[in-house]
């Protein structure tokens, strides 16, 4: 399918060449488009819609085409040395998102008249954020990926130069966008000029740059539907009566397939709920150990369900939400995948953060159990589980819309063009409102469940 699909990618290419080469613009190779890809044929396919409006002389590079090469690319520095070296007449870089859209012509037309710059959608911290650790200054914006940045040779090589001999050990990658901008204000003490006017993340008339909103993940699957789902739950007896109970009032309902996999029952509050699975091991922190369980439980007693969804008790989903993203990402049962908020460990591995949710297919549940085992029963579970991807060689495909923070740690103009799935932790929420706000979305006619069906 793939093959055929990329066969079909290149003869709209070259027929858009030949209908195009009429015109005055020839290959320079000066303005170069690199968008933040991943490998997977939903998003291709989401490239391939944006690229007919991109004519051929423009070179289009793809972050994931570098994945064999660079083991952190999806943080998009660690590229640009290659890219320059591959293009030594490279003058502006232009990175955006496969649903970006730019009036290109003026695009250029403006890096013309620029000179040195780094240039895009400014997005501020309204305060300290988790995800950006926490630090924060009010008058120094990052670059919204949206809209897309512009960044000019001259800021590039300052940069590829200074990064050779820049000795600070990266940690953990998080947050992309901040991070990126962290690192030029750092290595090249050149700020990021906010042009919001013209690099929008909604559309408005007189826009360079803009964001396709329309991009809400609908595939129109109904062979997939709710009762597909498997949700497997890690909690802890204290909060039966906390934690559990506001997942009951927002997403979580009996209508669902799920569990409950915990260290012991309160016999004054559990007795009657059968959801529960008691698990021999408790672990407080990192939870390798419940985790794998939760995996060899689905593979072993739901053989019915080709989907699992790994959550906290204190996750708050759109479950329609991460239906839609099931429907548009799991084309194959035959193909391992898992979805999840990527976070990345230095440049060793990438792994889904635990608290946004993470979202298996039966075939990769199955090479994951039978090729990796908990290193302690407290092994921090995700990023053992990026570690177990990586030997197995399953890449992990990013969702931006899974947090694993809540809403205030993000920029708020950012959120506002996003449909989110997820958010997580409770403190400091009011957490019926977090969900009303931002993922209670009313049940529509194509969201059922299948034995609803019979109903209709
Ligand atoms: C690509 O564009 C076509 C036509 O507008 C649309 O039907 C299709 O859903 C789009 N594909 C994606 C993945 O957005
Ligand atoms: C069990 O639940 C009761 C009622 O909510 C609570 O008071 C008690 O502390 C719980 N016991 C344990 C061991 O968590």
């Amino acid at each position: 399918m793939k093959t055929l699909y990329i066969l079909f990618l290149f003869t709209i290419f070259s027929f858009y060449y030949y209908s195009s080469s009429s015109l005055t613009n020839q290959v320079t190779n000066e303005f170069i488009i690199l968008i933040n890809s991943q490998s997977h044929i939903y998003i291709l396919s989401q490239i391939h819609n944006a690229s007919t409006f991109i004519p051929t002389y423009i070179p289009l590079l793809y972050t994931h085409s570098y994945i064999s090469s660079i083991s952190n690319w999806y943080a998009i520095y660690p590229i640009f040395s290659s890219i320059i070296h591959q293009y030594p007449q490279l003058k502006w870089l232009f990175i955006c998102e496969p649903q970006t859209r730019m009036n290109l012509i003026e695009l250029i037309k403006y890096a013309e008249k620029s000179k040195d710059f780094y240039i895009g959608h400014g997005l501020y911290d309204l305060e300290p954020s988790i995800i950006h650790h926490y630090s924060f200054s009010l008058d120094n914006p990052y670059p919204d990926l949206s809209s897309g940045i512009l960044i000019s040779r001259h800021v590039l090589t300052l940069f590829i130069d200074r990064l050779k001999s820049y000795t600070k050990k990266i940690d953990f990658i998080i947050d992309v966008k901040y991070e990126l901008n962290q690192l030029i204000n750092e290595l090249t003490g050149i700020k990021l000029l906010d042009r919001s006017d013209i690099f929008c993340n909604k559309y408005k008339h007189n826009c360079l740059t803009w964001f396709d909103g329309q991009y809400d993940y609908s595939c129109q699957r109904t062979d997939i539907q709710l009762d597909d789902l498997y949700i497997g739950i890690k909690t802890f007896i204290d909060f039966h009566n906390t934690r559990i109970d506001l997942l009951k009032k927002t997403w979580l309902n009996d209508k669902l397939n799920y569990n409950l996999f915990t260290n012991e029952i309160n016999k004054t509050i559990d007795n009657k709920n059968e959801r529960f699975i008691i698990l021999k091991e408790n672990t407080e922190r990192g939870h390798c150990h419940k985790t794998f369980s939760i995996l060899n439980y689905f593979y072993e007693n739901k053989e019915n369900f080709q989907y699992l969804i790994i959550v906290d008790d204190d996750t708050l989903l759109s479950i329609q939400r991460i239906l839609r993203l099931i429907q548009c990402f799991m084309l194959s049962n035959d193909i391992p995948i898992v979805l999840g908020e990527r976070y990345g460990y230095g440049d060793y591995y990438d792994y889904p953060t635990g608290g946004s949710g993470m979202i298996f297919n039966r075939q990769a549940v199955g090479q994951i159990i039978s090729n990796c085992q908990c290193p302690l029963p407290d092994t921090p579970d995700d990023m053992f589980l990026g570690l177990c991807l990586k030997r197995i060689n399953i890449p992990l495909i990013h969702i931006s819309e899974l947090h694993q923070a809540q809403p205030n740690a993000y920029s708020k103009d950012w959120l506002d063009h996003q449909k989110p799935i997820s958010f997580h932790k409770f403190e400091g929420i009011n957490v019926e409102e977090v969900y009303q706000t931002y993922l209670h979305e009313e049940p529509s006619i194509e969201i059922k469940y299948h034995h609803e069906k019979d109903e209709f």
